[in-house]
């Protein structure tokens, strides 16, 4: 039974020519002769993927002889000694494939400077066999583009998820450090596959018992499971600790004894862990502590933690969704104030974490203000790849697109050499300069069989994966070979569920928040609507705070008539936004407060304009029924069956946020709906 359990490392069968062909050619893979834990890992997975896809588990060995897939560091194997200065200029993590013919043998190598690359190379090269690449003429390099590519768990000590949706925590807390479930492997080996380097274990908005001495051994307990697969683990810790837990009377960083306690508690940490990763802060935002507290700056809350880190090859992210009550004239505008002016004031091994919009995980944002505004800042992108504001596991959205969209968008911003893209600033070409880099995601990885509450979720975990690794790649070759290697269907099946995927996210802008609404979601959850919200204490909680919808218009101002927003960005964008005639449809209500009959681009009026597009998102999705129930009986019985459930319930809820929205505008503009238009019945 297809369960989901495999995620895209099934390694099914291939048709039998293939399978013949690879056996023939794998039949062995070979091992340098002192091997570690990576390497060792990575003959395990070919093992497997081979023994799946051809039928025939391969021999390990070290001799040269006869066909082989040969794991290869430079100086390893004398037939190879030609490649070893390819191998070497390689970067950490790179790989190179190839097959060739050396010591008088055919052989498929795959090359790297260090085990870590054969790690990665071992799942590319599998990868490269389930999607169509010639692996009798095979010649491929890679090289990761970020330094860091991370996961950032929000799991919490009591294996509850916060915005999670595929069940409880993976991290059994209760059972460790003495019990260690075999999925720690299955998940190491999923993130190995994509190339994740580093794990936070734990939910933002900590607690200080992850740091106590009788927590750490469970914690390092992880960090053995998951080294040999490449990945560090990192913890979130709370500002707060040293008072909290150390029971200091305070938590001051220009404390002496705080700055001590700090050391201590990270020197502490570095004898379980020697490779231990860091820590992620969430410090001064929604309630949590922080520098503020103490009328300091981010930069100098920051610095304890930084200091006692970096003796140990450690890293502090720090993170800029903050956003306080103190100002609530426009809560986008807020973390480019608290951190633009102290640019260049964060230590060398301190990433800034910003999520990609000023908001908080829209289906549809612009690009954070932040990314190019500060040169001399290490700033590192948090995408969520839980769908907090996306219908959760319920709803078919693949977020490929949305992240794509940011990191393709152009800041305008000088400083550096090319374009300006986001991609670009964040992975340092283009300053240029070595930085550390990175790319989070929001884990939605829970305990469910199938690991992220439904199927099509696990594509979200894979493609934040595969753009962490490369952010130049394209959303629509990424779902592809997720594609190939989750469901074993031909073709066209294939491509349907791929142009199902591609479209899917702007499915749930329609129907949620077309035209650049956004956070008009129900109180707290934020699963249905909430747009008629507007009495909770913060006014920034409020729906109705980012609708703005009244009699004569709606949508948020953010040009110079309004928040200014728009001059946190680079000229060229600033000019752009600034303006409804410049400002593309899709982002129009973001940043411009406009009347119920203002012109749309497409010659229709705001008004019929929104119903309409409220009204396409929900016959996308009867369109992407329509396309799965096609594939009965080319899916599994069982993985067809749960996605049509899912799709089934995304139709009734896009039902339910057009007609609720709809009908909760109308009673506020006392607009008729347009002729043509039907009442909900
Ligand atoms: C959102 C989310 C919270 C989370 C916060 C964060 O506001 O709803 O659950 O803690 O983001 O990213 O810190």
């Amino acid at each position: 039974a297809e369960d989901g359990y495999q995620l895209w490392l099934r390694y099914a069968a291939l048709p039998q020519a293939e399978a013949t062909a690879l056996s023939r050619q794998a039949g062995r893979v070979l091992l340098p002769p002192k091997a570690g834990a990576m390497a060792q890992a990575a003959a395990d997975e070919l093992e497997r993927g081979i023994a799946g896809l051809s039928g025939r588990k391969p021999v390990r060995g070290s001799t040269w002889q006869g066909p082989a897939v040969v794991l290869a560091l430079p100086g390893q194997w004398s037939a190879l000694q030609l490649l070893d200065a390819d191998l070497k200029a390689l970067r950490e993590g790179g790989y190179v494939l190839r097959t060739m013919t050396a010591g008088g043998q055919r052989v498929t190598v795959i090359g790297a400077a260090s085990e870590r690359g054969l790690l990665y190379g071992s799942f590319a090269w599998l990868r490269a066999l389930q999607t169509g690449a010639d692996v009798a003429r095979l010649d491929q390099r890679a090289e990761p583009k970020f330094v860091w590519r991370m996961l950032n768990h929000w799991d919490n000590l009591d294996r509850t998820v916060e915005r999670g949706y595929a069940g409880q925590s993976i991290w059994n807390w209760w059972e460790l450090p003495d019990m260690r479930s075999t999925r720690y492997r299955d998940y190491a080996r999923a993130n190995a596959s994509l190339g994740i380097n580093g794990v936070v274990l734990n939910n933002v908005n900590s607690k200080p018992e992850v740091l106590a001495s009788d927590w750490l051994p469970k914690v390092a307990a992880i960090a053995e499971e998951l080294r040999p697969y490449g990945q560090k683990v990192f913890l979130s810790v709370r500002f707060s600790s040293p008072k909290e837990l150390g029971g200091l009377p305070n938590s001051d960083p220009a404390n002496p004894a705080v700055r001590a306690w700090w050391q201590a508690k990270v020197d502490e940490v570095y004898r379980l862990i020697p490779d231990f990763g860091g820590f992620l802060v969430k410090a001064n935002s929604e309630g949590q502590p922080g520098p503020h507290d103490y009328g300091r700056t981010h930069a100098e809350g920051a610095a304890p933690m930084a200091d006692a880190l970096r003796p140990h090859g450690g890293l502090l992210v720090w993170r800029a969704f903050v956003y306080s009550e103190a100002d609530a004239t426009d809560r986008a505008k807020q973390a480019y104030q608290q951190f633009v002016p102290w640019d260049g004031q964060f230590a060398s091994n301190v990433v800034v974490q910003v999520k990609n919009g000023a908001i908080d995980f829209q289906p549809r944002e612009p690009f954070h203000p932040m990314f190019g505004a500060m040169p001399k800042t290490q700033l590192g992108m948090e995408f969520q790849i839980t769908k907090e504001y996306l219908g959760f596991a319920t709803h078919l959205a693949y977020l490929g697109p949305m992240y794509e969209e940011v990191l393709r968008a152009d800041t305008h911003q000088p400083g550096g050499n090319g374009p300006a893209t986001v991609a670009r600033i964040l992975d340092g070409s283009f300053y240029g300069d070595g930085r550390v880099t990175m790319m989070a995601g929001v884990a939605n990885v829970g305990s469910e069989r199938n690991w992220s509450g439904s199927h099509f979720d696990q594509a979200n975990w894979y493609v934040f994966g595969r753009m962490a690794w490369d952010p130049e790649l394209k959303s629509d070759a990424i779902a592809r070979e997720w594609v190939q290697q989750t469901f074993s269907v031909p073709q066209p099946a294939r491509e349907s569920i791929v142009q199902m995927m591609q479209g899917s996210r702007e499915a749930v802008v329609n129907y949620m928040t077309p035209l650049g609404l956004h956070h008009l979601m129900a109180t707290s959850h934020h699963y249905g609507p909430g747009l008629w919200v507007s009495e909770l204490a913060r006014p920034e909680w409020n729906p109705v705070y980012y609708h703005r919808a009244d009699k004569s218009g709606i949508g948020f101002d953010r040009s110079a008539r309004g928040s200014q927003a728009v001059s946190q960005y680079a000229p060229a964008v600033a000019a752009r936004w600034g303006q409804p005639a410049t400002t593309e449809p899709e982002l129009l209500l973001w940043f411009h407060h406009l009347p119920w009959d203002y012109k749309l681009p497409s010659g229709q009026a705001l008004w019929p304009g929104l119903i309409a597009h409220y009204d396409l998102g929900v016959q996308q999705v009867a369109a992407m029924r329509a396309r799965w129930a096609q594939l009965q009986g080319v899916i599994d019985p069982e993985r067809f069956a749960d996605v049509a459930a899912r799709l089934k319930a995304q139709e009734r809820d896009a039902q339910w946020w057009r007609d609720a929205s709809i009908a909760y505008f109308q009673s506020v503009n006392g607009l008729p709906l347009p002729a043509g238009v039907k009442p909900p019945a």
